[in-house]
């Protein structure tokens, strides 16, 4: 792999396209998800099998029993339009060219290519928008690192599957990374098989009650995912042996709260469980010793094929990518954490964003010294950022201080690993143009360099105006991260 530093940043297709029913595009999830805020939830709405429309909590709902996913009058669902880079992508590509980018990261929309995820041939638009979008990014040699997988599997398998519980998803999801190797062989040589594959992998210790069957299905999901993820990586290697894949872990950094070996033990177990059972086996290729305290913790036990293990062995991934956002503090005595399923208390060391969550650069330098002592492969820094809200001033400018000094300090110490000898390759930080927010679906929690004028209610013009951050992020790309201030 080039020895190459790429500085840059990350999107995700549902987040960022809009045109959610335009050239073919199948429905995803997104599409039946109205927008929320921090304090409400987002809602997934539906009509009942009486044909009575109905709306559950993104959270902690479930479809009713015979309910389909539908689109209602009287909702606000903030993806359809997104920021429009489906038209806009050249102006886009253009203002991301002017920071000095030279790798962007995007994803390709499952439902773009095949609308249901059934069909036999791929939808022709659907692959020559991609092809538009790689050209673009060519001509200012900016190079994309493209996720297959981000959250969007087709709304069709959803409803007739039950996503990526049943291993026929796994097909499906091959047939759609095979499409994409071959299609784009010459223009794409950097991919990322599955958006933060972890993050279910904490969820039966975090779910109130959660019970045996939930936590069997969520680890028999998480292994189909694996799977679907090593055929891909096979495969990419197969098409063309110039290919690069990466997984996606969230790096879920935790500390312990005191120096207590119950809370330092309970901590490592909870990195386990949420991190490295999933990237150990994305990198040696078969589950580690501690998944089997995992699975008897929970009870369960996994249908894992002969043809699982060697599809593991033989699609080890070549770089380790991941996002940071947070870290958190994890406490195992049960008056401190009031009983709660979660463990966490608070860090008193650090500060939190509007949306509650702590700001902690050191916690980047330290799990990049933890995985490329683990792992010893390139490491690249997939997503990284400060959701904040801004104010559009009437001379179009954004005054982001907090947002520069938030990725200053971040940089500052990816710089420092990366001096310190640490293979780091990549700094991408997350939607360098506002998008809409993955978890409360508003456009008031802004990412990005670039301004889109665009609110929560779906009003604004769609403009796009470069924030402080924007020169800032500028002479940090130029000086290879010298020039921070
Ligand atoms: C990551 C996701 O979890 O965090 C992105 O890969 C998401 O899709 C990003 O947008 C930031 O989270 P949010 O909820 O602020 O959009």
């Amino acid at each position: 792999m080039e020895q190459k530093f790429y500085w840059g940043g990350a999107t995700a297709a549902n987040q960022l396209e809009g045109a959610y029913n335009v050239d073919g595009r199948g429905m995803v999830l997104t599409d039946v998800t109205t927008g929320g805020t921090n304090k409400t939830p987002r809602m997934i709405t539906y009509i009942d099998k009486d044909g009575n429309g109905g709306a559950y909590n993104k959270y902690t709902g479930r479809l009713p029993e015979g309910a389909r996913y539908a689109v209602l009058d009287g909702y606000f669902y903030p993806n359809h339009e997104a920021v429009d880079f489906y038209h806009r992508y050249k102006e886009d590509i253009a203002m991301l060219a002017e920071m000095g980018f030279t790798m962007f990261r995007m994803s390709v929309s499952w439902a773009r290519i095949y609308p249901t995820g059934l069909e036999e041939e791929p939808n022709r638009k659907g692959l020559d928008f991609y092809h538009r979008v790689f050209q673009e990014l060519k001509k200012y040699n900016i190079e994309p690192l493209v996720s297959i997988w981000h959250f969007d599997t087709p709304l069709y398998i959803e409803e007739h599957y039950g996503n990526w519980q049943n291993r026929k998803v796994i097909d499906l999801y091959e047939k759609f990374a095979r499409t994409c190797f071959e299609e784009f062989k010459d223009e794409v040589h950097y991919w990322i098989t599955i958006n933060e594959i972890n993050l279910s992998a904490m969820l039966p210790s975090i779910k109130p009650n959660c019970t045996r069957e939930e936590a069997q299905a969520i680890y028999q999901q998480l292994h189909n995912q694996f799977v679907a993820g090593a055929r891909a990586v096979r495969l990419a290697h197969q098409i063309n042996p110039e290919n690069r894949v990466g997984n996606m872990i969230a790096a879920l950094v935790a500390y312990p709260e005191t120096c207590h070996p119950k809370d330092v033990l309970y901590t490592r177990h909870y990195m386990e469980q949420c991190i490295y059972y999933s990237s150990d086996v994305q990198v040696f290729g078969e589950y580690p010793t501690f998944a089997k305290r995992i699975w008897d913790q929970f009870g369960i036990e996994l249908d894992i094929t002969e043809q699982d293990k060697i599809d593991l062995k033989e699609g080890v991934i070549d770089m380790y990518t991941f996002s940071y956002y947070q870290t958190s503090v994890m406490s195992d005595h049960d008056e401190r954490t009031e009983g709660k399923s979660n463990k966490r208390v608070n860090n008193p060391y650090l500060g939190r964003n509007a949306w509650n969550q702590e700001i902690d650069p050191l916690g980047l330098r330290y799990f990049l010294e933890i995985v490329n002592d683990r792992y010893h492969l390139p490491l690249m820094i997939v997503e990284n950022g400060l959701g904040a809200i801004d104010q559009l001033e009437e001379d179009h400018k954004v005054h982001d201080a907090y947002r520069i000094s938030y990725l200053r300090d971040h940089i500052k110490e990816v710089m420092r690993a990366r001096e310190s000898g640490v293979d780091v390759r990549a700094y991408l930080s997350w939607g360098p143009i506002d998008l809409v927010s993955a978890s409360s679906g508003e456009m008031r929690k802004r990412y990005g360099y670039i301004y889109v004028d665009r609110n929560d209610d779906g009003t604004g013009s769609m403009e796009r105006y470069r924030k402080d951050s924007f020169y800032w992020y500028k002479k940090v790309i130029a000086s290879d991260g010298k020039e921070l201030d």
